[in-house]
């Protein structure tokens, strides 16, 4: 007998309720993917000496347990602090990532960090070709695919960014930049279980300006319809991150976007009551 498809979130309590989960959903009918939980990250950027990262560490795990906040949450540390921030939140609901790793798995490439150690110090995730990368270590798409594909093959879920400059946007070619970063970065074998896309408008990093919703909306179901187009169905259960500028004012209404899985947070992720706001904000799934 065919599963069949519900066509809303009240179908999918009926049918599915146990899990709550469908087997295949329709992000552009109901604006995400049924039983996909939110996904919070927290970029430390290069901030941060180890006694106040540890502090943090421990306010937000206090937090994670006092309010179980409905969302996944992903810390990532400078390199430095990756192991010690990961022993400090083992065993709570906080994951730990890395901010860069290499394309090869091992070799002559002093100063740079391969994925298998990023994953060897306790992290599951690690972002990739975020534009700070993009733009001091001239990282290009091809590149960013590439150490995607090497973070999956040491097990780890990539974080793949991308996202236009203030003069792109402005001369109309938002969605031409975003398409192709997407198709020049998305890595072979790109799949829901080991790879999140973050949108990251240029402009937006740092400023305290933001797309609008509409736009916001206008790139992230662009996204999708690509992904869709690549991977079928299970397209729909590839988590899209938001980020640039999200803070407790606008978390709310940019997680409530379709097809905004989640927020990359970067400065407000520096301290835990905005990190905690944004957290609260999250949709429940
Ligand atoms: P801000 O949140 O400080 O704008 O940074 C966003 C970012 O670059 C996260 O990776």
């Amino acid at each position: 007998m065919a599963i069949p498809e519900p066509r809303n979130r009240y179908q999918i309590m009926i049918l599915y309720p146990i899990t709550g989960f469908a087997p295949v959903a329709r992000n552009s009918e109901i604006g995400y993917y049924p039983g996909m939980r939110q996904l919070i990250v927290g970029n430390w950027k290069m901030n941060g000496l180890k006694a106040e990262s540890l502090a943090r560490a421990s306010e937000f795990r206090a937090f994670a347990e006092a309010e179980k906040p409905a969302c996944d949450l992903l810390v990532c540390p400078p390199a430095t602090l990756v192991e010690a921030v990961a022993k400090a939140l083992a065993g709570s609901a906080i994951a730990v990532g890395g901010q860069d790793c290499h394309t090869e798995d091992k070799g002559a490439f002093t100063g740079d960090i391969a994925a298998a150690m990023v994953g060897d110090l306790g992290c599951r995730y690690v972002i990739v070709g975020h534009s700070e990368r993009r733009r001091d270590h001239g990282e290009n798409d091809t590149r960013v695919g590439a150490k995607a594909t090497a973070a999956h093959r040491a097990g780890l879920m990539a974080i793949v960014c991308l996202g236009e400059s203030a003069a792109e946007r402005d001369a109309g070619r938002a969605e031409t930049v975003v398409a192709a970063q997407l198709e020049g970065s998305w890595p072979q074998g790109g799949s829901p279980a080991n790879t999140v896309v973050a949108y990251e408008p240029v402009w937006a990093i740092g400023t305290g300006r933001t797309p609008t919703v509409a736009e916001i909306a206008a790139i992230h179901g662009l996204m999708r319809t690509l992904i869709v187009a690549r991977l079928g169905s299970d397209g729909h259960a590839v988590r899209l991150l938001y980020g640039g500028s999200v803070g407790p004012r606008n978390a709310a209404e940019i997680l409530a976007i379709p097809n905004v899985d989640g927020a990359l947070v970067g400065g407000a992720s520096l301290k835990i009551e905005d990190f905690a706001a944004i957290a609260r904000s999250c949709q429940a799934r």
